[in-house]
C-alpha cells in the first residue's frame, strides 16, 4: 500500500506524527508542504494520501489551503487529514479542507485531531514538562489506533464545534496576516547570527542583511523562528518574554529546516 503524507510543521508536532505513520504504515513517502509549494510538484499518485498540519486559529494554515487548491490527486485514493493542536474539536479545518477537495471531485475518508502541545506562545506559556509527557503518551496511544484505521482504510468522522464563530475569527486572522510579523523583534545583543530562524521559515520571510533577522511581511505566524532560536533572541511583542520555547522531543532543529532558495512570496 503506497502512501504519501504531506506535512507542515514549525515545532515538530506534525512532523513527529508524519514520521510515526511512516514507520507504522511502511512504503510511505513524506513530503514537506513548503517544499512542494516551492517546487510546484503537486501531482500525487498513491493508494493513500494524507495531510498532517498544525491547527492555526481554529482552521487551516494558509500553506495547507494553498496546497489543497493545487494538489492533483490521481484516481480515488483513501484520503486522510490530521490536525495537531493544543485544544481539539474547536474549529473548522476538516470542513474547510473538504470544501476545497469537493471542488476537485474528492472527499476525506478520515480526519482526526491529535492533541499535543500548543506552541502558540503569545497566548500562554508552554505546558509544564509533566503535562507534555502525559500528552505525548496519550497521543502515541491514539496514533497507534489511527495507523491501524489507515492501514484498513476505515472511514472516520470528527466533530468540529463552534463552526460559525471559529470561521469568523479565522477569517479575521487571515486578513491581519500580511503584517502580523510587525510584532516580532530581535534582541541583537543575544543574536549570534546563526541563521536558523531564516532556514526554518516556510515562507522565506526572514532576511538577514547584517546577520540578524528582518521580517519581510509575508508571514503565516507559524512561530518557527521564535521557537527555534537557540539564544531566545526573538520575541513576539512583550507577551513571549520569559516564556518557554517548545520543540517536540523526537524532532531535532535540523529536521525543521527548509531547503529552498528565496522567492518573492512563498506563502502561496
Ligand atoms: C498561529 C497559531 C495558531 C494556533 N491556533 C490554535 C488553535 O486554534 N487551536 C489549537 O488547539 N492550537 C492552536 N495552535 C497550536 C498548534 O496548532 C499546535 O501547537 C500544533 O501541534 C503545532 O504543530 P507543529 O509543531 O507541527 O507546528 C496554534 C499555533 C499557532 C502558531
Ligand atoms: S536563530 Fe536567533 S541567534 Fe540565530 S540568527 Fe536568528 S535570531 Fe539570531
Ligand atoms: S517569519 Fe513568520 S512564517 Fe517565518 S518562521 Fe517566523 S512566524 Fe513562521
Amino acid at each position: 500500500m503506497k502512501t504519501v503524507i504531506f506535512y507542515l510543521s514549525a515545532t515538530g508536532n506534525s512532523l513527529y506524527v508524519a514520521r510515526f505513520l511512516q514507520s507504522a504504515l511502511g512504503d510511505t513517502a513524506l513530503r514537506s508542504i513548503p517544499e512542494a509549494l516551492a517546487d510546484g510538484r503537486f501531482a500525487v499518485e498513491a493508494d493513500v494520501v494524507g495531510i498532517v498540519f498544525p491547527l492555526h486559529y481554529m482552521g487551516l494554515p494558509l500553506q495547507v489551503e494553498a496546497l489543497l487548491e493545487r494538489l492533483e490527486i490521481a484516481g480515488t485514493p483513501y484520503l486522510f487529514a490530521i490536525a495537531t493542536c493544543g485544544v481539539p474539536y474547536i474549529g473548522t479545518p476538516f470542513v474547510d479542507a473538504a470544501d476545497i477537495l469537493t471542488q476537485k471531485g474528492h472527499h476525506w475518508n478520515a480526519a482526526w485531531y491529535l492533541r499535543l502541545v500548543s506552541n502558540y506562545l503569545p497566548l500562554r506559556d508552554t505546558a509544564a514538562d509533566w503535562r507534555i509527557r502525559i500528552r505525548a503518551w496519550l497521543a502515541e496511544r491514539k496514533l497507534r489506533k489511527i495507523a491501524g484505521a489507515i492501514a484498513k482504510r476505515e472511514p472516520h468522522r470528527t466533530w468540529q464545534l463552534l463552526q460559525q464563530p471559529c470561521r469568523r475569527l479565522h477569517r479575521e486572522w487571515k486578513e491581519r496576516q500580511q503584517r502580523i510579523d510587525e510584532n516580532f523583534h530581535c534582541d541583537t545583543g543575544k543574536c549570534t547570527a546563526c541563521g536558523l530562524c531564516e532556514r526554518v521559515c516556510p515562507t522565506g520571510n526572514i532576511a538577514r542583511p547584517d546577520g540578524h533577522p528582518v521580517w519581510q511581511h509575508r508571514c503565516t505566524e507559524c512561530l518557527g523562528c521564535l521557537h527555534i532560536c537557540p539564544t531566545e533572541a526573538i520575541d513576539y511583542g512583550e507577551k513571549t518574554k520569559g516564556r518557554h520555547r517548545y520543540r517536540h522531543k523526537d524532532i531535532a532543529p535540523k529536521d525543521l529546516l527548509h531547503h529552498f532558495a528565496p522567492k518573492e512570496d512563498r506563502r502561496l
